[in-house]
């Protein structure tokens, strides 16, 4: 039973617009553990790199789905500190953390958290990074409150993740940038973390998924580009969808997505 509300219902956001990506994804590919499998496989990350008596710091955990999902695996010695700078997630994330003895939550800015130099063993921060302007302030941060050999965790995507969705969606959608690449991505992420950690490692999640309904893919599509495909190229791109899963058997989404290791000096 978990001890955390269900949140996964809820739209919350995951990263920009693609919060149901997760949920199509879960309906068609995770029927064994109905569940997130970004989530969860990102929680057995954690797991790996982070001691049985720890003290983990998730910056930007957004509803807190990490932590819903997994509830049931937290170790029992593990202390978490959740933070987020926007007021009405962080309402969300309250609600969904609400009577867990070993949750923390606070509201706030990263370049102000109220947390003392080499106080946690783990920071994480899941496609926080990517939304950043610059993410070396945020760098500096995780590094400061991690002890010496401390390890972050940072979820990103790379930029050829869910490509196929912006092929779809391009010349059809008025202004859509198939290739939107933030500062801190998959492919770069490696360098620029070399700057302030040491062993940087990159971890990547699986290579892709086998949609088998065009519906699917349509409910993927409303999910990131919202009402902003007219009716007419919405039929279109479900025949054309239709069409490749007659032709293949299904329909391939790439996954870009993963995430990098390192450790506090
Ligand atoms: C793409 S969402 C990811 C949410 C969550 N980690 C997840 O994957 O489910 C990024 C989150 O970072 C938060 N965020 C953005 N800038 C931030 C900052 N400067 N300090 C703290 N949180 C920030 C946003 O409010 C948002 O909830």
């Amino acid at each position: 039973m978990h001890r955390f509300r269900d949140t996964t219902q809820g739209g919350s956001v995951r990263r920009t617009g693609r919060s149901q990506l997760s949920e199509g994804m879960r309906a068609q590919h995770d029927p064994l553990t109905a569940g997130l499998p970004w989530y969860g496989w990102l929680f057995d990350r954690i797991l790996v790199h982070t001691p049985d008596v720890a003290a983990v710091l998730e910056v930007g955990a957004g509803a807190g789905l990490l932590w819903t999902y997994n509830y049931d695996r937290l170790p029992m010695a593990w202390w978490v500190w959740l933070t987020d700078t926007n007021p009405d997630v962080v309402t969300e994330l309250r609600n969904a953390v609400d009577g867990a003895p070993q949750v923390t939550v606070a509201q706030g800015d990263l370049a102000d958290l109220p947390l003392g130099d080499s106080a946690f063993d783990t920071v994480v921060a899941n496609h926080l990074l990517e939304v950043l302007d610059d993410p070396m302030p945020a760098l500096d941060e995780f590094d400061r409150v991690l002890r010496p050999g401390g390890s972050i965790v940072l979820a990103a995507d790379g930029p050829t993740h869910l490509i196929e969705l912006d092929r779809l969606l391009a010349g059809r959608v008025e202004g859509w940038r198939p290739l939107d690449v933030p500062r801190f991505h998959l492919g770069n992420g490696a360098l620029v973390l070399a700057e302030r950690f040491a062993g940087v490692r990159q971890e990547r999640f699986a290579d892709g998924f086998r949609l088998l309904d065009p519906d699917t893919v349509m409910m993927l599509l409303a999910a990131v580009c919202g009402r902003r495909l007219s009716v007419e190229h919405a039929a279109e791109i479900r025949a054309e969808v239709a069409a490749v899963i007659d032709r293949d058997g299904h329909f391939h989404l790439t996954t870009d997505t993963g995430l990098f290791v390192a450790t506090a000096h």
